[in-house]
């Protein structure tokens, strides 16, 4: 959605220019995220206001790309660049819009009033807005934006203002603004009346906390003091031999300097620390004189007393663009290691067993199911479409497909011996989210696919597969989708392995996964014919793809990859509705692109070939390499390795994936950043 990322040292001297180049870095890492317009807030220099040089904050926002708001920073003539910072805060957001078009006023941060007393970077939704605006309009506090994020920075104002003489702490508050707020958030505070202080929540969108510290943390928790009721005594209990934070740790050993990095994204942080803790649902964190301590009102029974520092596992390089031109391409050439990481320590070839252990413990309950449900959006929903075919023959259970956003809008009918699944790259998307709470609320056992450890998703859902396809910047999701694919067939071959009558195509299902790497390492082989194709079609103004069976998933998935970076019109067809309407739009000037693999539905596709053809279409036709019959009536062939029948679709989407990457390369585009979407839709 919009990337969140803020800096502060503590007794860490950085330039302005430092810091200022740590923030954009930040962004540039988020931007997948969010690409319309960007912001940064930092303290005023001495030159720019000599008597009170701790008392301003600069506020700097640009439409367009990071970039544009890298170039602004430098002209801002009236900031010291050199002078150094000792302690200081600076928070800094990418956005995409969803109130207020792109431009200076509406991107973050925002601020309380034109002396930049409070500033906010906020992710996600506020849907109470209008109410708090019309309250905040009625005390006299002026907008200048159409965002709903402006309220927070006014509302944090009208606390401090009326907060009676009472010394009132930044994380108190915060904790009083956000009882108010209704929606989705992530934020970070800064305020040029706790000056090299920092607080921030979450509830609803990621937030995480990097620590850096030349110092070895001393332990691997911090406690959470609550504000509310202390009802159980449980939390004075656990924290009291605890070091009361990680600065405070530092300073029982005499260790001062410490930095902190906040994030909506791990991907921001990991260059600079990989020591990092994960925010929860109204966790308020606050950093003051170096020390980060979490806060929150009323504990809930059950709940912990302690986040954890973790270590992340990313690695810097997995993140970095590399010898490719784009994310998407890198991403698309990582598949045949994207999806060995999917199988690694799951599937033992020989014994032909396959064990996911985020689901043995579940597996007995899942079995006794009466239907899956698998729910996702986007490309995510597209892997539960490539995969109901073969689960509904491996698990012998009704499976249904659905849309996040439909599932919500019909109320579907859940119920208690109900499995469902949700699927999702990120882990955070609004509406899979959503459906997720909606099937718990109705008691059904909820499993995740997920590609995000400690996403919300993962955390919320009962059990999971974590898909390890590594990190994917690229808004159009490849190696997540074949990641997504394999994890769910390795599912089914989980729940048929006492199945007497499968072992057959349960064995000739594994020894294709097996072979998968290698195969896919060959379809990326033909990279330059695909590329000769899109020379010839990237002018066009439409491109249908069509296809049936285990292939009916790659034609939407494809349609999708090419709408999505190329703006072309696309459309996925069912080869099996071709008559039923789509056939009109078919003559020699329609661009087609067919499926035909060697599977149950060989003979239907070449009757649809036959349809196709005799209308003077001129079809490009993905099919396997010995496979004369279609060969001798294409225009074009791209000829795949032929591998087992449900594995098939993650071979033939990849000439899709390859051919909409050339397509938007040719018609000029940005293909990690196409417009008016982002990587992750934390808005329903
Ligand atoms: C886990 C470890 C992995 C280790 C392996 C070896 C993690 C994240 N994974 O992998 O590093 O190599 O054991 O034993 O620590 N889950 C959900 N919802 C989801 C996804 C996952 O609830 O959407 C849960 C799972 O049920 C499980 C846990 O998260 O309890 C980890 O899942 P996963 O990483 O898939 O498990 P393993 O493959 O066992
Ligand atoms: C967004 C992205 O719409 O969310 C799509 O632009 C993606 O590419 C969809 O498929 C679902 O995302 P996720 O993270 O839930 O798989």
């Amino acid at each position: 959605m919009c990337g969140i990322f803020a800096y502060l040292n503590y007794q860490v001297p950085r330039t302005r220019k430092e810091i200022f180049e740590t923030l954009v870095k930040g962004l540039q890492r988020l931007e997948y995220r969010g690409y319309d317009s960007a912001g940064v807030a930092v303290d005023g220099s001495a030159k720019n206001n000599e008597k009170d040089a701790n008392n301003n904050i600069c506020l700097i926002k640009q439409k367009g790309k990071v970039k544009n708001l890298d170039e602004e920073l430098y002209k801002k003539g009236t900031l010291d660049l050199d002078e150094e910072l000792q302690t200081h805060s600076g928070i800094a957001h990418t956005r995409w819009a969803t109130h207020g078009e792109p431009s200076p006023v509406n991107s973050h941060p925002h601020r309380s009033d034109k002396n930049n007393e409070f500033v906010v970077i906020h992710n996600g939704i506020i849907t109470n807005y209008k109410e708090l605006k019309k309250y905040l309009n009625s005390k006299g506090y002026e907008f200048e934006s159409e965002t709903d994020t402006e309220v927070i920075p006014k509302l944090i104002k009208y606390v401090y203002d009326n907060r009676e003489k009472e010394h009132v702490s930044f994380s108190t508050l915060v904790e009083r603004v956000i009882q108010q707020l209704e929606g989705a958030f992530a934020l970070v505070f800064k305020s040029i009346h706790f000056p090299g202080e920092a607080v921030a929540t979450r509830r609803g969108s990621p937030l995480l906390i990097g620590v850096r510290s030349q110092f070895e943390l001393t332990s691997q928790h911090i406690p959470i003091k609550y504000s509310g009721n202390k009802s159980d005594g449980v939390q004075e209990k656990n924290s009291r031999n605890r070091a009361e934070s990680v600065g405070e740790q530092q300073d029982l050993m005499d260790m001062k300097a410490v930095e902190y990095y906040f994030a909506s994204d791990a991907s921001a942080i990991i260059e600079h620390t990989n020591k990092v803790i994960y925010l929860e649902d109204d966790d308020i964190a606050a950093v003051i004189n170096g020390k980060l301590s979490l806060h929150r009102v009323n504990r809930k029974t059950g709940e912990e007393s302690v986040r954890a520092i973790q270590t992340l596992q990313m690695e810097l390089q997995q993140i970095m663009k590399g010898n490719f031109d784009a994310f998407m391409q890198k991403e698309i050439f990582e598949q045949p290691e994207s999806v060995v990481n999917t199988m690694r320590g799951r599937i033992c070839f020989e014994a032909s067993k396959v064990i996911l252990g985020g689901l043995k413990d579940h597996l007995k309950e899942i079995k006794r199911c009466r239907r899956l449900i698998m729910i996702g959006c986007g490309t995510s929903f597209h892997a539960a479409v490539a995969t109901r075919q073969i689960l509904e023959e491996l698990t012998e259970l009704p499976v249904m497909v659905e849309l996040a956003s439909d599932f919500l809008d019909r109320y579907t009918p859940v119920f208690r011996d109900d499995v469902c699944f949700f699927i999702s790259q990120s882990g955070e998307t609004a509406d899979t989210l959503m459906a997720l709470r909606y099937c718990k609320d109705r008691g059904a056992l909820t499993v995740g696919i997920t590609n995000t450890v400690g996403s919300s998703i993962s955390r919320e859902t009962t059990c999971g597969v974590h898909i390890n396809a590594g990190p994917e910047i690229g808004v159009a999701s490849t190696k997540a989708y074949t990641s997504q694919f394999v994890a769910l067939i390795m599912f089914g071959l989980m729940m048929s392995e006492d199945r007497i009558s499968m072992q057959k195509r349960r064995e000739e299902i594994i020894t294709g996964l097996r072979d998968l790497p290698d195969m896919i390492k060959k379809v990326l082989e033909l990279d330059p014919k695909i590329k000769c194709s899109a020379e010839e079609l990237y002018q066009q103004k439409s491109l249908l793809v069509m296809g049936r069976g285990f292939n009916y998933a790659t034609c939407l998935e494809g349609a999708l990859k090419i709408k999505e970076i190329t703006y072309m019109h696309s459309e996925g067809i069912l080869a099996g509705e071709l008559k039923h309407g789509p056939l009109a739009l078919i003559d020699k000037h329609m661009p087609v692109i067919m499926v035909i693999m060697r599977d149950g539905c060989y003979t239907k596709c070449q009757n649809a070939l036959q349809q196709v053809t005799a209308r003077q279409g001129k079809p490009i036709i993905i099919c396997s390499q010995d496979d004369q019959e279609t060969i001798k009536s294409a225009y074009t062939t791209i000829e795949l390795p032929h591998t087992v029948d449900c594995l098939q679709g993650i071979l033939s989407v990849i000439p899709l994936q390859l051919m909409s990457f050339h397509l938007a390369v040719l018609r000029g585009f940005d293909v990690d950043c196409p417009r008016n979407l982002a990587k992750s839709v934390t808005v329903e």
